[in-house]
């Protein structure tokens, strides 16, 4: 494809020429606004058909449910009430009682661009697990994607998102660099917190247990996804094989970060906050385009510090294969985490 060919151009670009700062936008702009556009109309195709057969309700049902069941015991009890109160009515009719009605109502879509940034920090060969906050300190974040594939209207079975993201205090795991807090901490490549695959059901879903992501300087609080189909899973449950058919970042209100910034120990960090507004993965990922790359959440209790529940939904072409895109930090062996002495001039 003519924009992946941009794609590879602008990355092997970026690295020689940029190598103070964090992640770059080099890619092709007009190629993804193209995307973007007709992602959206085929997906819009897909609403009537996702609606009959219930995978719309049923997600929000199951949205619902999850929110129930990791609610904080107080607020738990309130709620409590409420079902009993409506307990003749369907799931999807109690929560249409509850102040989670609207987000729930939403049916927020994000058309994953196709050659979206890895960014420098990706560590392959992760572990498949669902609750990856180690012991790191933090904000527990429970991460709910749908994925739907925009050739066939069909929710994505059994592919495997593999998720990263920075910890509280700005700084990943599993890669030892110096644009990523103490470039001289070796212990670093070890640690595998906030990363890990998990494997989409019937519906289409995949979710994680995490934390909720710190900042670190030029960059918009956000969460990395890849999309891995066809994959083969070995006996030490890592992933092998498939192909990479979307790489792209996902963020959060402003407001929702700003509360979460203010607890400890987001708070310890001193880098300058980069607002949504203002990172040049927000601006391309939506420009000229109604992909909305936004978590929908919901507090699990009344506080942030209870924890959040994020969803969304994600449309991404299962044709395409964004291999050659993936560069890689580090990968995660049985031996622990080895840097990739070919990830360009990120160290
Ligand atoms: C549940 O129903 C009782 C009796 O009608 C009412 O007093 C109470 O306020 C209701 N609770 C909620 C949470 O709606
Ligand atoms: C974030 O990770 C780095 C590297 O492992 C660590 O030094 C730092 O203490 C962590 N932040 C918090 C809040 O634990
Ligand atoms: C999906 O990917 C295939 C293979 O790269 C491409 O031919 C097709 O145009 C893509 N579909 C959309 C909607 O971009
Ligand atoms: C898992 O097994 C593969 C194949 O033997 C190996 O290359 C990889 O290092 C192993 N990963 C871990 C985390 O043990
Ligand atoms: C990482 O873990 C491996 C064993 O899994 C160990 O051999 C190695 O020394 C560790 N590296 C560091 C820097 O702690």
């Amino acid at each position: 494809m003519h924009f992946q060919k941009l794609a590879i151009l602008a990355l092997s670009g970026l690295a020689v020429a940029h190598p103070g700062s964090h992640e770059h936008g080099s890619y092709s702009v007009a190629s993804k606004r193209h995307f973007l556009h007709n992602a959206r109309r085929s997906l819009d195709l897909c609403a009537n058909h996702l609606d009959k057969r219930g995978i719309n309700e049923r997600a929000k049902v199951r949205r619902a449910s999850i929110v129930e069941a990791n609610k904080k015991r107080t607020v738990l009890a309130r709620d409590l009430e409420k079902v009993v109160n409506t307990s003749h009515h369907s799931t999807l009719d109690v929560t249409s009682s509850t102040s989670e009605t609207e987000l729930f109502n939403a049916n927020p879509t994000c058309i994953l661009a196709p050659e979206g940034e890895v960014g420098p920090f990706w560590v392959s060969g992760e572990l498949i697990r669902k609750d990856i906050r180690d012991d790191e300190p933090g904000i527990q974040l429970i991460l709910d994607a749908q994925f739907i594939d925009i050739n066939t209207c069909e929710p994505i079975e059994d592919l495997y998102w593999d998720v990263w993201n920075c910890n509280a205090t700005g700084v990943y795991s599993g890669v030892q660099s110096s644009m990523n807090g103490n470039g001289n901490d070796a212990s670093n490549l070890n640690k595998t917190f906030a990363r890990g695959l998990q494997k989409t059901d019937s519906e289409g879903v995949a979710q994680f247990n995490t934390l909720f992501p710190g900042h670190y300087s030029g960059r918009a609080t956000h969460i990395h996804v890849i999309a891995h189909t066809q994959a083969h899973v070995l006996s030490n449950n890592t992933l092998t094989g498939g192909q990479i058919s979307h790489i792209g970042q996902l963020f959060f209100d402003q407001d929702l970060i700003t509360k979460v910034e203010a607890t400890s120990p987001y708070n310890e960090n001193t880098v300058a906050i980069t607002q949504n507004a203002n990172d040049h993965v927000v601006q391309v990922e939506t420009a000229n385009s109604d992909s909305d790359p936004f978590f929908e959440y919901t507090l699990l209790g009344d506080t942030v510090e209870d924890g959040i529940f994020g969803w969304i939904t994600l449309g991404i072409n299962t044709s395409a294969s964004h291999d050659s895109d993936a560069s890689y930090a580090a990968t995660l062996t049985a031996n622990g985490g080895v840097s990739n002495s070919n990830s360009g001039s990120m160290f």
